[in-house]
């Protein structure tokens, strides 16, 4: 078995890598925010363009629309006896605000300390592109490709995908592969190839509490009227005991036992508090009690308030009670943890403790399933050795604590298992101002990606 990337695949990588940047900076500077619609025109530019790239290279593809983004698939399946893998990317990316925290704007790639920042760079962009220059890798040294392959990039990830499960189902025939390969994840430490071993899922709520029909004078009114803002106070309160716990009856009835060997690894990982502390500038860690942080951050449920908005936020005093008040609320989720079923658990539980004097209304927003990886099969031992190769270390298995919705459907509608290598980096900002992504990275991610290809041909299907 050979340890090495291709010569001839490399070379190309190194001849083409001005174009290869310039390409990648102009489809960062289409400002593709899914969650906009004022951005809908450059989502679909940002389609229209993956659409293209691929074209390029000598891969047939089509857009396919959905009820939200369009979805584009790309298929290239000459290679009648070798495996077919699907790569799965997403072309949207996250708003940009606040702007004015940004080093350089959002929309105009900028490579600074070895670093390409833009919204989008390292998620998902970037990530998505080098698998495509991967394939191209292969396709113009070569003419062809090792293995068969379709590549299928979503437009709505970053706000929850909720079309691409039916657009899956829907499209069985079309995306059928012995497996999916996904790079939109980051590596444990610089240098250091990760496999993700898990991601947990997603129910995201907002709440709505309604008291009186306007405002009221503090004064005149307060004391005898229930605020809002105080019901939903303590509605949050609830959610929590004082070990970190989620309180919510039934919350953790679902929770899978994690295997003790792959916690036992995860504990082997280098890592330390200090780091996390550092990162994030903050004075120290918290949550629940009797859990490693790597544990509480990869295979333990949340319950966690992602904005509050009530009564007089601007300048200086005003005496006033508020007429209303609202939170958005998501649970992160472990396996076998079901969105829907946490929806309703939620909503029996603040039914429960809700006050009497106002109106609370609970409205889901989007969800995702958690997903936990088998690590076995001939895509896994090829997904080592290529990552062995590129990066010269022998690659760890790393947890998650984001979410990508479709991984789970993926799995059960295709029934491929779901290999997860990312090339981000621990403090890569993604959803946050200056976004960046490694160029290292993004350089070794196409040679470890056109390696893996080689070496899925040679292990052969399941
Ligand atoms: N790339 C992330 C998922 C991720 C996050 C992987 C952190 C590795 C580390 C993805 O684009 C993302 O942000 N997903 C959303 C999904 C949600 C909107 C349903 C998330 O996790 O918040
Ligand atoms: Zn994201």
């Amino acid at each position: 078995m050979s340890s090495e990337v291709a010569t001839d695949l490399q070379a190309f990588l190194r001849d083409h890598d001005e174009r290869i940047h310039e390409e990648l900076f102009d489809f960062l500077r289409i400002p593709s925010v899914s969650a906009k619609a004022e951005h809908n025109g450059d989502t679909k530019r940002a389609a229209e363009w993956v659409k293209a790239s691929l074209e390029k290279i000598g891969i047939t593809a089509r857009i396919y629309p959905t009820a939200g983004h369009p979805v584009v698939v790309g298929e290239w399946r000459n290679a009648p006896d070798a495996p077919t893998v699907l790569i799965y990317g997403h072309y949207d990316v996250q708003p940009a605000e606040p702007l004015d925290l940004w080093t350089s704007p959002p929309f105009e790639p900028t490579v600074r300390d070895g670093k390409i920042f833009a919204r989008g760079s390292v998620d998902d962009k970037g990530q998505l592109f080098l698998h495509i220059k991967a394939l191209e890798a292969h396709l113009a040294t070569r003419g062809k490709l090792p293995v068969n392959v379709v590549v299928i990039a979503e437009g709505e990830e970053e706000v929850g995908s909720e079309h691409l499960a039916r657009f899956v189902a829907d499209q069985k025939q079309l995306l059928r592969a012995d497996a999916v390969v996904i790079s939109d994840s980051a590596m444990f430490a610089p240098g250091l190839p990760s496999i993700l071993s898990s991601l947990r899922g997603l129910a995201y709520f907002e709440i709505n509490v309604e008291g009186p029909s306007s405002d009221l004078h503090s004064g005149s009114y307060g004391g005898a009227i229930v605020n809002p803002a105080m019901a939903l106070a303590r509605i949050l309160a609830t959610f929590h005991d004082e070990n970190g716990h989620i309180a919510i009856p039934g919350f953790y009835d679902k929770v899978r036992e994690w295997d003790p060997r792959i916690r036992e690894q995860m504990r082997s990982l280098p890592y330390s508090d200090k780091n996390l502390i550092e990162e994030t500038s903050v004075d120290a860690l918290g949550g629940e009690r009797g859990y490693t942080t790597l544990e509480k951050l990869w295979i333990r449920p949340t319950c966690e308030v992602n904005g509050l908005l009530s009564g007089y936020t601007g300048e200086g005093a005003k005496t006033v009670l508020p007429a209303k008040a609202m939170a958005k609320v998501s649970c992160r989720l472990v396996p076998d943890q079901d969105p829907a079923e946490i929806e309703k658990l939620l909503k029996a539980h603040i039914a429960k403790v809700a006050p009497k004097g106002v109106t609370v209304r609970v409205e889901t927003l989007h969800g995702g399933q958690p997903w936990r990886a088998e690590l076995n099969g001939p895509i896994y031992d090829a997904a080592r050795t290529a990552l062995r190769a590129a990066f010269g270390k022998e690659p760890v298995i790393t947890g998650e604590g984001g979410s990508i919705p479709v991984v789970g459907d993926f799995e059960k509608i295709l029934g491929a298992p779901v290999v997860l290598v990312g090339f981000g980096l621990p403090g890569e900002n993604a959803h946050a101002p200056d976004e960046w992504m490694s160029d290292e990275n993004f350089r070794v991610g196409m040679r470890a990606m056109a390696m893996l290809w080689d070496e899925y041909a040679k292990n052969g299907k399941r």
